[in-house]
């Protein structure tokens, strides 16, 4: 079997919650594992900057997100984790694929809407580019395979693009590998606990919207307590789930922290009340989401370990960056 090339990336911009862990960093952790797999997983402080940050708290935000990584299972022995400040091969690389992409490509980018919002004449211009220095995120590395939730597809789409044009333009087929975006098909998109037409996002102004993974178990309990339903009964089966986004996404974290199909959950709790139901979601919650909060106040308390596993993953990630940038830079002529 060929090998595959995994990389992904996580803003260090504070609050990751559970979207965050059953989107994309628990099979991050499942791929590590993966004979054929190497893998990459970068904190992209660079993309935190797009929107305003505190210096401070960033630097803070840098370390926990480090800390998230490891507390949730990837082992810097077998995947590179770093940084994407300290490899300079990042802005560079985005600079030249942005004389690649075209501005259309952009303008049809949802996401920067989203954040722009009404008065997107304010957003930075590195809020517009943030896709094209995500594709050279992915493509310095050669990735085959992008591990992401559903709100980074389109963005995947772009690198596709970029790549390819790159490719064709210069007339080096295969150079830039063309990556696969890795979307889980059932539970891609988590949503807030409290409005199921969002997402479950780190900038959800109200904290009982998400869980964050640094949440205690009282805080877990209360906020699935509180988690917004509806009046009717348990579903009966899948169809049932239509038009009740509420439920339907409860009963996804629980299937997908389970490993288990949704119609299974159903059968579990059919005929029972949604107070049970919370009850034993609590429980799964706090199974799988407590150890990975212990260890990272654990590991909070020793920043040297962390900032050395920085240091020593970004010296493999240069390494390997470095060295397509200079390729690149043959093939545009310099
Ligand atoms: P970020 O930091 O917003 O989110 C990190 C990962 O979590 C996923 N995610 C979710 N999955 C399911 N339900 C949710 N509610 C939810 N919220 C977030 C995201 O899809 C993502 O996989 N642009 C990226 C970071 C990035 C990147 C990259 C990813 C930069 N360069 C290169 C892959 C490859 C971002 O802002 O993710």
């Amino acid at each position: 079997m060929s090998q595959k090339n995994i990389f992904s990336g996580v803003q260090p911009t504070g609050n990751l919650h559970l979207g965050n862990y059953i989107g994309a960093i628990k099979n991050f952790v499942k791929l590590q594992s993966e004979n054929d797999s190497k893998c990459i997983y970068c904190v992209v402080d660079l993309h935190a900057i797009t929107t305003k940050q505190d210096p401070q708290k960033l630097k803070e935000n840098i370390l926990e997100t480090t800390a998230v990584f490891l507390a949730s299972g990837i082992d810097p022995s077998k995947s590179i984790i770093f940084n994407q400040s300290m490899v300079p091969a990042h802005s560079e690389g985005t600079w030249i694929l942005s004389c690649i992409a075209r501005m259309g490509w952009l303008n049809r980018m949802t996401q920067f809407k989203e954040k722009a919002g009404k008065d997107k004449e304010k957003a930075s211009v590195g809020l517009y580019i943030y896709p094209i220095l995500m594709a050279a995120d992915i493509l310095l590395y050669d990735a085959t395979h992008v591990p992401v939730g559903e709100d980074q597809k389109q963005h995947l789409e772009l690198t596709r693009d970029i790549a390819q044009k790159f490719n064709t333009d210069f007339k080096v087929q295969d150079f830039f590998k063309i990556p696969d975006p890795l979307i889980q098909e059932k539970f891609s998109r988590i949503m807030s606990l409290k409005d199921a037409k969002n997402k479950m996002s780190k900038s959800d102004p109200s904290d009982a919207s998400r869980i964050n993974l640094t949440d205690t178990e009282d805080q877990i309990h209360n906020k699935i307590k509180k988690a917004k339903t509806d009046t009717k009964s348990f579903p009966a089966n899948e169809k049932d789930l239509n038009k009740r986004p509420e439920i339907q996404n409860l009963i996804g974290i629980y299937s997908s922290l389970k490993s288990q199909k949704i119609s299974d959950t159903i059968n579990r709790f059919q005929g029972k009340n949604f107070s049970n139901f919370k009850e034993k979601l609590s429980e799964v919650v706090i199974e799988h989401i407590s150890p990975i909060s212990k260890e990272i106040s654990k590991l909070k308390s020793d920043k040297g370990h962390i900032l050395q596993v920085l240091k020593d993953g970004s010296e493999k990630a240069e390494a390997i960056a470095s060295e397509k940038v200079k390729k690149i830079k043959e093939i545009i002529g310099f």
